[in-house]
């Protein structure tokens, strides 16, 4: 089927509610939100959608953490989501929550339809779970043995489930994603795919018991179990355009775009397809896969303290130039590091310097030499289509580059414009040409020129930068996006267009960074604990010990149960256990604060402190650079 190319249908992930939202669930949002933009001007009927994954596990224990309800927490997490998308000009069609009634009904219905064909089936399962991630691992997915992303050993779980047949399209995907060269891009993501098919497919472990799990979609032929995850998220590309019957349905899904980061490769790359192809539901057309966002070149993490909130950021530098700096930033497919001075770079140079410049040399010299009207060049009969085919040139590149998801090549070659222009400013010198009346016809052409490719200019920034695009419209009484936006010659003489503005101040870089030197220091005077006299440190007995034993707690990831002997024996819970295993420090000497009063610690009564260097996901145990006396006091 050949999909009406004047439809289009893009989505982002849904996002899990188990934490706020952040500069990762930023970026893709405000990449469908260009590409829904940039395809809405040309005039398609566009659909887009967003929304949250609000079951599972982590849910549950995140709201627990919170003392707050299942549902409550959702919402209010949901809620944060969905309130941040206008504040960053995200402008989606639906917003879609796998707690929709509709939603768990399509689930429902899809369950039922495979199970009906036999493609879900019962079975006891055996295999590495790891908690954190709420997912089975098979042994060559570890690392040395550990879960790639929590660093935690899994553990074995037996259980019977219901899976999914996946192994059953194996051959028929592989066909498909080679004779659809687009159907996963970029490349290297549709050869990673590939690649990962080349062994045989497990199926898919779509259910979890409920008693070890409620929040979730029961299963419509077994009530004792819920769906898992995938089986339930990525239904919501077609539950939110009301499937099967929906007109919404037939219009938009055969031209379904997904856009999600590599983290989430395989689930939508075989798992979904496979699924689609099972319940007899023709796939998307294609799914698009960015990169990662480090930040100051590390991974964007909760313990790392890096994580950062694209709100922060629009507050201070403005939406226009953070929607602007993410997609210049970022080579769509590959990994990018985010940091302010990157951003502050861009603002002054791109923002302030090249396109601010542009429309206030612009603006001012309309005024200036002709009282602010748009020059009259229709009995002009000179002769120089530099900029037009500049501005012809750029509005190809735009329209071949949006579509290849090259945004930051898209947003290169308007650059390209806005330096010829200036560039044409320099070299047609409009002040000499107004000093003499016979160049009146040249330096009209100049400045019609500038104004038209400024027009253009406006219409192309419109995905990224729809505010700017909109006041540099209105400095010029153009109405938004009108039709023949992208032809030259619009503009009519005449019209007393607006005085020049400032569009992006330029941020000083000197001044921010004294303001950060300050608040560095500042830092550092509220870190340390308030002063305290000599009398109150000699109240803490530290004395040395040796670390007869150590063992792990079960139930806890962060502590170690020691036996040290300080002189007697005491038993120390010590929160190390993700630095240091029980070898790694039996026999080891170490300063004890013993006369803590005892602490209850998963119920285990710890009687003193072992003294470390903690800072973030440091942890440094403090030993005796020499053998002691266990017992020697320690001042
Ligand atoms: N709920 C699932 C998706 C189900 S879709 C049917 C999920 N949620 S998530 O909250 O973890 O979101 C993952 C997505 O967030 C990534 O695929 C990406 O779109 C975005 N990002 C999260 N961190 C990111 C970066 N550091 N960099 C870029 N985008 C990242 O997975």
């Amino acid at each position: 089927m050949t999909p009406n190319q004047d439809i289009f249908y893009i989505t982002t992930p849904i996002y899990y509610v188990n934490a706020k939202p952040h500069l990762g669930h930023a970026y893709t949002t405000v990449v469908a939100d260009v590409c829904h933009r940039f395809h809405k001007m040309k005039n398609k009927t566009a659909f887009f959608l967003t929304g949250t994954d609000e079951h599972g596990d982590k849910v549950v224990k995140a709201a627990q953490n919170e003392n707050m309800s299942t549902k409550g927490y959702v919402d209010f997490i949901s809620g944060l989501f969905q309130n941040l998308w206008p504040d960053l000009s995200v402008d989606f069609s639906q917003f879609i929550r796998t707690t929709d009634v509709n939603h768990i009904e399509t689930v429902k219905q899809i369950l039922q339809k495979i199970y009906d064909s036999g493609d879900i089936y019962f079975s006891e399962y055996e295999g590495l779970y790891c908690f954190g991630c709420e997912q089975f691992y098979t042994e060559k997915e570890l690392v040395d043995g550990l879960c790639p992303d929590h660093g935690t050993a899994p553990e074995i779980i037996k259980e019977s489930n219901y899976f999914f047949k996946m192994s059953a399209y194996q051959d028929w995907l592989i066909d498909h994603i080679k004779t659809h060269p687009t159907f996963i891009r970029p490349e290297r993501y549709r050869n990673e795919v590939l690649s990962f098919l080349k062994d045989p497919l497990e199926d898919l472990c779509i259910s979890r018991p409920k008693t070890r799990l409620t929040w979730g979609i029961s299963l419509p032929f077994d009530d004792r179990y819920v769906t898992y995850v995938w089986f339930d998220a990525l239904i919501n590309y077609i539950s939110a355009l009301g499937y099967p019957d929906d007109q919404r349905f037939s219009t938009f899904w055969p031209h379904a775009q997904h856009v999600v980061a590599k983290d989430i490769l395989k689930p939508h790359g075989i798992y979904w397809p496979t699924m689609l192809k099972a319940a007899g539901i023709p796939v998307y057309q294609h799914l698009n896969v960015h990169g990662y966002w480090n930040v100051d070149n590390s991974k964007m993490s909760k313990s790392v303290g890096n994580v950062v909130d694209p709100l922060k950021l629009k507050d201070v530098y403005g939406i226009e130039a953070f929607r602007y700096f993410l997609m210049r930033e970022m080579s769509f497919g590959l990994d990018a590091d985010f940091n302010e001075s990157a951003l502050v770079q861009r603002i002054n140079s791109d923002l302030a310097n090249d396109l601010g410049n542009l429309v206030s040399r612009t603006l001012t010299m309309v005024h200036k030499y002709f009282k602010g009207l748009i020059p009259d060049i229709s009995v002009s009969d000179i002769k120089d289509d530099k900029i037009k085919e500049a501005a012809s040139d750029a509005v190809r590149a735009v329209d071949s580059f949006m579509n290849d998801f090259a945004f930051n090549k898209a947003l290169a070659s308007i650059w390209e414009l806005i330096s010829h222009m200036n560039r044409y400013i320099d070299s047609s010198a409009p002040w000499e040409l107004a000093k003499k009346e016979e160049n009146r016809d040249e330096l009209s052409f100049v400045i019609y020129n500038l104004l038209e490719g400024l027009r253009i200019i406006a219409g192309l920034i419109y995905p990224v930068m729809p505010d700017t695009s909109q006041k540099i419209l209105a400095l010029l009484k153009q109405d938004m996006l009108a039709t023949g936006m992208f032809t030259w010659g619009q503009l009519n003489a005449g019209i007393r267009i607006e005085k020049s503005v400032t569009l992006f101040p330029r941020i000083d870089t000197k001044a921010k960074k004294e303001k950060q030197k300050s608040q560095k220091i500042d830092r550092k005077l509220t870190d340390l604990k308030p002063e305290i006299d000599y009398e109150d440190f000699q109240k803490i007995d530290l004395r040395v010990g040796t670390v007869l034993d150590a063992e792990h707690i079960p139930e806890s990831k962060k502590l170690l149960k020691l036996q040290v002997d300080i002189g007697e024996k005491r038993t120390i819970v010590a929160g190390i256990s993700k630095h240091y295993s029980p070898e790694d420090i039996i026999g080891k000497q170490v300063i004890v604060a013993a006369n803590l009063k005892p602490a209850t610690l998963m119920g285990i009564t710890s009687e003193g402190m072992v003294l470390a260097a903690v800072k973030k996901k440091k942890c440094s145990v403090l030993i005796p650079d020499q053998s002691l006396l266990v017992g020697t006091p320690v001042q």
